[in-house]
This record gives structure tokens, sequence and C-alpha cells, in this order.
């Protein structure tokens, strides 16, 4: 059901991939609500050709963006600003990779090249995007911007590895970009904290099923899919939620403050 609860509104979403993808989901649902979107990837990602399908399907144009480079940021909202007329009202940032986490080398054993890649894609490009976006006046008052983000960055789940210091760094760029850009011009940075979901980028960690499933168990309302996650976004980009912001939101079912449930005790008990 469609509330046009964003119509009027023009976004950027960053991180489609393929239909798994979060991003895939929310850009879905924000046409649904009445929204105008500009859809980015990374070169790569582009090359994979499935984005061309989610573009078509809402009537958006595809700009390329490596989010490790200034000049392509800068790049993409000078595009996206000539496209709409004007700046935006809503960036979702749905972005994540770990090589050391690919490569299956172990938190203790990282190798800092890898590190350094990583932190730099997944979370210091929330802040380039913000300082572009703010430099060229991009985002319109009271606009939202939303990062994804997992649990991980505030409790250990071992196999997550050194993507839990990149989203641990990702949730305070944005609660520390959250409070200039709110001064400054009323745009409201926040960091949705998702179930975990199978997407390409979840898969790649290592006993993903194991975590999906004790998740699942744990949550008194299971796990939040894609598409729920999309629905919250939506929320947190509409007016309705005008005066949320620098928070990290959990979008998990309950997980975050269950100590244990029913199931897990009598999985435990076999
Ligand atoms: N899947 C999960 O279990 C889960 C749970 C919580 C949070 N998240 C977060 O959700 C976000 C989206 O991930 P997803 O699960 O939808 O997986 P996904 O693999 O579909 O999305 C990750 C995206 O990052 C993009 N990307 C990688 N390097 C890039 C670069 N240099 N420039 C631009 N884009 C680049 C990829 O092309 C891809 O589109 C990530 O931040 C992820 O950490 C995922």
């Amino acid at each position: 059901m469609a509330y046009n609860l964003l119509k009027g509104k023009k976004g950027i979403i960053f991180g489609a991939l393929n239909e798994q993808s979060i991003a895939w989901k929310v850009a879905q649902r924000a046409v649904q609500e009445g929204a105008e979107i500009v859809l980015t990837n990374s070169p790569l990602a582009l090359r994979m050709g499935e984005l061309n399908n989610l573009a078509a399907e809402c009537n958006a144009p595809v700009i390329a963006a490596d989010v490790t480079s200034n000049e392509d940021i800068t790049n993409l909202f000078t595009k996206t600003m000539e496209h709409f007329g004007g700046g935006v009202d809503f960036i979702l940032h749905s972005i994540g990779m770990s090589i050391n986490v690919r490569k299956g080398i172990s938190y203790t054993e990282n190798n800092y090249d890898f590190t350094h890649k990583g932190l730099d894609i997944s979370a210091l490009s929330l802040h380039r995007v913000l300082q572009t976006a703010m430099k060229m006046d991009a985002i319109n008052e009271w606009g939202s911007v939303l990062a994804l983000t997992y649990i991980a960055a505030q409790r250990v789940f071992p196999n997550y590895n050194d993507m839990a210091d990149n989203k641990a760094y990702l949730e305070s760029i944005a609660r520390n970009f959250g409070y200039y850009y709110g001064v400054q011009k009323k745009v409201r940075i926040n960091t949705v904290s998702q179930s975990p979901t199978r997407t390409t980028a979840g898969a790649g960690v290592k006993g993903f099923d194991g975590f999906i499933s004790y998740a699942e168990k744990m949550s008194p309302l299971g796990n939040a899919t894609a598409d729920d996650c999309a629905d919250y976004c939506v929320s947190l980009f509409s007016d309705l939620t005008k005066m949320v912001t620098m928070q990290n939101l959990f979008h998990d079912g309950g997980f975050s403050f269950s100590g244990v449930s029913q199931a897990v005790i009598e999985q435990m008990e076999k």
C-alpha cells in the first residue's frame, strides 16, 4: 500500500546491486511513495548490468560513482542537481565492503591495506558524500540522510571482522555530521541498524546462515526483511520523522534489547 509519503521529494540511492540489495527495495518503495530518484553505484557494479532493470522500473537515471573518489561524488551531485533542477531531499547510503572479510582473513590477522580500503568504502564515504553535499549545497532544508549499519558496531560478532570497526566509525560520522548539518541547514542524519539479511554483502560473512537463524530465534518479532527495512527508510525520509536526527535506530525485531529468548534456551538445553 502506498501513502504518498514522499510525494514531490527527490533523492539519491547508493548501493543497489541486485534484487536482493536493501537499496534496491528502498528505491522501489521510495518511488511507490511518490519520490523521484537518481541511482548510483560503483563503475564495477554498473558493469554487472542489473541496475539498468531497476532504473527502467523507477524511471531513474543511473550515475556511476566510486564512493572513494571526491571527483566521482562531485560529478554525481552536479549531474543530479542538473537532472532535478535543484537539490535533493533524501540520500540513502547503503554501501559496505571489507577485503579482509572477502579473503577470509581473521580480525587479529587483518591486512592494514585491506583495512584502509574497507574503511574508506564503508565509513569514510559517508563523510565524503556529506562534505561534498554541504559544499555544493546539494541537500534541501529538512533533508534526510540514512546510512545502513549493523549491531556489530556495539557488540562483538566474531566473523563480522573489521566491518564492526567500519560500522562504529560510520555511526559516529552520522552523529557528528548530523550536528553540523542540523545547525547549518536542518538536514538530519541517522543510521538504521538492520537485522541480518540475505544479500551479496551479507552472504560474504563467514557463518552467515548461523547468524541469521540465531537472530531469528532471538528476536521477539523475528528478523526484519529488506522489504521491512525499505518501509522504515521511507518513513525516515518523510516529514513525519522530521525531528529525528543523530540517532542509531535499531530495525531488528527487538534483537538488540533481548538478553535471551525461550527459543534459544530450548535450543541450548537439547
Ligand atoms: N545484509 C545484511 O545482513 C546487512 C545487515 C545490516 C546492515 N547491512 C548494510 O546494508 C548496506 C547494504 O548492503 P546489502 O546487504 O544490501 O548488500 P549489497 O551487496 O547488495 O550492497 C552493498 C553495495 O555496496 C556497493 N559498493 C561497494 N563498493 C563500492 C564503492 N567503492 N563505491 C560505491 N558503491 C560501492 C556495492 O556495489 C553494493 O551495491 C551495507 O552498508 C551493509 O553493511 C547489511
